[in-house]
C-alpha cells in the first residue's frame, strides 16, 4: 500500500468517524483542549528532572507494602502479558503499550475494591490486568470510558480487545468520550476506590477528569495516572499540600505518578 493511499484511508476514516458514528463533538473537544491546555507551572525539562529525582521502583514500593502478594501475582501479570501481546500480533494496526498493569495488578490485588474506574482502555493491557486481578478477588467492578481511535476502520472493535471474554461480567465500558462518560459513570458509582487515568493526555484533560469526579474520589481513593511526563499536572497536584503520599515510577519508557491514603 502506498504512502499516500495510506494516508488517504486515515483521513476517510477520521471523517467516517465524524460524520456517520456522531464523533464530532469529541474530536472538536479533544482539539480545543489541546490548543487551548492550560500552561504548565514548570517547563518540561524541570518536569523531567523532577521525577528523575524522585522515582520509586514498582517492585520496592509494593514489596514495602506486602512482599509475599507481589512475588505471588508475578505469574498472573505475565499471562496477562504475553495472551494480549499474542492476540495483538493478528492485528494489523499499532494499538499502543500498555500502562503500569504489574502496578494495577497488584493494588487491585492488595485493597480488594469494590468500585475502579479507569479511562483509556486501548487494546486493553491495564482493563486486562484490573479485570484478572477482581476476577481473582471475587469481588469489584471495573467501569471504563474510552473512545476509539478514529484513524482506524470500524475502531470500537479494538477497543479492549486483548481482555478474554470470561472476565467481562465485572466490567462496564463506555465510548463516547470522557466528558461524556465520566458523567454517566458518575451517576452509577459512589466512593471510587482506585482510579486510573490513561486517555488524554492534556493537562486540560486530566483536570477535568478530575473535577468530573471529585464528588467520588476520597482522601482514601488510589489514583493513578499515566504518561506524567508530557506535562506537569502530577507536579501541581501533589505539590498541593493536601496530598502528601505520593509517588512517581517508571514503567516501559513513560512515568506514572501514584497518590495513595495515609
Ligand atoms: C494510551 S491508550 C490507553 C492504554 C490502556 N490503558 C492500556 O493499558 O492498554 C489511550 C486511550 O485513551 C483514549 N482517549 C483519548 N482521548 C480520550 C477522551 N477524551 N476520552 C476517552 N478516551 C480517550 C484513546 O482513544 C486510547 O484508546
Amino acid at each position: 500500500m502506498s504512502k499516500d493511499f495510506k494516508i488517504e484511508m486515515k483521513l476517510f476514516n477520521i471523517l467516517k468517524a465524524a460524520l456517520v458514528q456522531g464523533q464530532f463533538g469529541v474530536m472538536v473537544e479533544k482539539i480545543w483542549l489541546r490548543f487551548f491546555d492550560k500552561e504548565s507551572l514548570i517547563s518540561n525539562h524541570e518536569n523531567f528532572t523532577w521525577l528523575i529525582d524522585n522515582e520509586t521502583k514498582i517492585s520496592d514500593f509494593c514489596c514495602c507494602l506486602d512482599k509475599k502478594l507481589w512475588l505471588e501475582i508475578q505469574e498472573h501479570v505475565n499471562i496477562v502479558s504475553k495472551s494480549a501481546k499474542k492476540t495483538l500480533e493478528n492485528i494489523p494496526y499499532d494499538l499502543g503499550g500498555g500502562g503500569a498493569y504489574p502496578l494495577l495488578y497488584f493494588i487491585i490485588r492488595l485493597l480488594k475494591p469494590s468500585i475502579v474506574v479507569e479511562t483509556g482502555v486501548a487494546a486493553g493491557f491495564s482493563t486486562y490486568a484490573i479485570l484478572d486481578a477482581l476476577d481473582k478477588n471475587q469481588k469489584g467492578h471495573l467501569y471504563s470510558s474510552d473512545f476509539p481511535y478514529f484513524r482506524l476502520p470500524n475502531p470500537t472493535q479494538y477497543i479492549g480487545i486483548v481482555v478474554p471474554k470470561h472476565l467481562k461480567s465485572r466490567w462496564s465500558l463506555y465510548t463516547k468520550g470522557d466528558y461524556s462518560n465520566l458523567k454517566i459513570i458518575s451517576k452509577k458509582v459512589a466512593d471510587i476506590d482506585v482510579f486510573h487515568y490513561d486517555s488524554d493526555k492534556s493537562y486540560n484533560g486530566r483536570s477535568s477528569a478530575l473535577t468530573a469526579l471529585r464528588d467520588h474520589l476520597s482522601s482514601k481513593s488510589w489514583i493513578i495516572i499515566d504518561d506524567i511526563q508530557d506535562n506537569s499536572f502530577f507536579y501541581d497536584l501533589v505539590s498541593k499540600k493536601t496530598c502528601e503520599n505520593w509517588r512517581v515510577f517508571h514503567f516501559e519508557g513513560k512515568w506514572v505518578g501514584l497518590i495513595f491514603p495515609d
